[in-house]
């Protein structure tokens, strides 16, 4: 048994395609301006790879940064919704990319609050004693999905990886607490109809593979769906809000993040948001900005940092974290993806001719 699961690796993989609101513009009946008004988001990358790659990167980065090798690794859990293949899963293949050949693998889908998800089970894991060495990656390929006619979901997301490694600790610190849920009575405001065993897949029109959602429900469920847990959390923990350091929420909507400081009278500089060049990559959001938040010199040894997300499901999750001591990362890797020789536009290229 240990007490604690301390995050002791972290690393980011954004694929290099950029594509721009103005650049989107072009192909739907949107704008710059609305798109920034109205969620925060003023670029997205476009994963020229499968999710997997984005996943392996961004692990073999978190390794680094632990100091780690893959073999070292007993556990990996890969949060996504965007999966290479069904069968297996998508955590198989990282599995093999990365070779970490004697980890316990799968996938866990719990939409965008995915990671948050897998952190908590982890860490559980870790903390009964049957795992020493865990990968938690959150990484989504959501532009596959994405219908070019529904410009709602259109201009939203975006792909990317990000990855923890959590090693067993006497020292408090890693997830302390989380409470996870889901609103399932709402399962359908948001949704891939098509990609799985419900459908008849010898049907004419089977295999149309579009994200569809009710954005307004959402918005609604997500701002007190993530204050709820939040408070369950912080309860728990006999913390009250002025305690939390940094909240690093899911990335959907800025004006979803800025209800929910609010609800919580936190400021503003405690929030990390990225939103601005990445729009929403599902499970990926929270690792990356965490990432990002280290380095960018906002996580200080002892931090309080408040996890919340919500998701396809709808779910809905909050978890607070305690940072050990370090925030630097042990070493470096030199992993990359492979070349991109295409800009963004061009790799959608075929997806918006078929759904425009
Ligand atoms: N460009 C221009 N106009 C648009 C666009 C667009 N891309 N999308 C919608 N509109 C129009 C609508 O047609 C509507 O026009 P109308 O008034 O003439 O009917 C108008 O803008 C307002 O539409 P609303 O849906 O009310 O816009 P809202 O301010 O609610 O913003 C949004 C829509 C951004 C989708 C918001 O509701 C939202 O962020 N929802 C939650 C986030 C979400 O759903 N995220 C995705 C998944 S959640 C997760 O992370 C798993």
């Amino acid at each position: 048994m240990s007490e604690f699961a301390a995050i002791t690796g972290w690393g980011k993989c954004v694929p290099p395609a950029i594509l721009t609101n103005e650049q989107i513009s072009s192909v739907v009946d949107t704008s710059d301006e609305w798109i920034r008004t109205r969620s925060g988001i003023r670029e997205r990358r476009v994963s020229h790879v499968p999710c997997s790659d984005l996943a392996t990167v961004a692990a073999q980065r978190a390794m680094a940064a632990a100091d780690i090798g893959p073999e070292e690794i007993d556990l990996l859990i890969l949060a996504t919704c965007t999966p290479d293949t069904v069968i297996p899963s998508t955590a198989a293949h990282v599995q093999r990319k990365i070779a970490a050949v004697n980890a316990a693998v799968f996938d866990l889908n719990a939409g965008c609050s995915g990671f948050v998800y897998s952190l908590s089970v982890a860490t559980a894991m870790i903390r009964s004693g049957s795992y020493k060495k865990a990968l938690v990656i959150g990484s989504e390929r959501v532009t596959w999905f994405i219908n070019w006619s529904f410009r709602d979901s259109a201009v939203l997301f975006g792909d990317g990886a990000g990855a923890v490694v959590l090693e067993p600790s006497d020292k408090e610190s890693g997830l302390l607490f989380s409470h996870l849920g889901c609103e399932g009575d709402a399962a359908d405001a948001l949704q891939v109809p098509e990609f799985g065993t419900s459908g008849n897949r010898f049907a004419d029109n089977y295999g149309v593979l579009d994200i569809q959602f009710d954005g307004r429900e959402i918005f609604r469920r997500a701002v007190k769906g993530m204050a709820k847990e939040t408070r369950i959390v912080l309860g728990e923990l006999g913390l009250v809000n002025d305690d939390i350091d940094l909240i690093i929420p899911h990335q959907a909507n800025r004006r979803i993040i800025e209800s929910l400081a609010k609800y919580l009278s936190v400021d503003m500089s405690k929030v990390v948001m990225n939103i601005q060049m990445y729009g929403n990559t599902s499970s990926a959001t929270i690792p990356v900005a965490l990432t990002e938040a280290l380095e960018g010199g906002r996580v200080r040894a002892g931090d309080r940092i408040l996890l919340a997300a919500f998701g396809a499901g709808l779910t809905r999750a909050a978890g607070l974290l305690r940072w050990g001591k370090r925030t630097t990362p042990l070493s470096e890797s030199d992993a990359e993806l492979p070349p991109c020789d295409q800009t963004a536009l061009e790799i959608l290229g075929e997806a918006i001719k078929h759904t425009l």
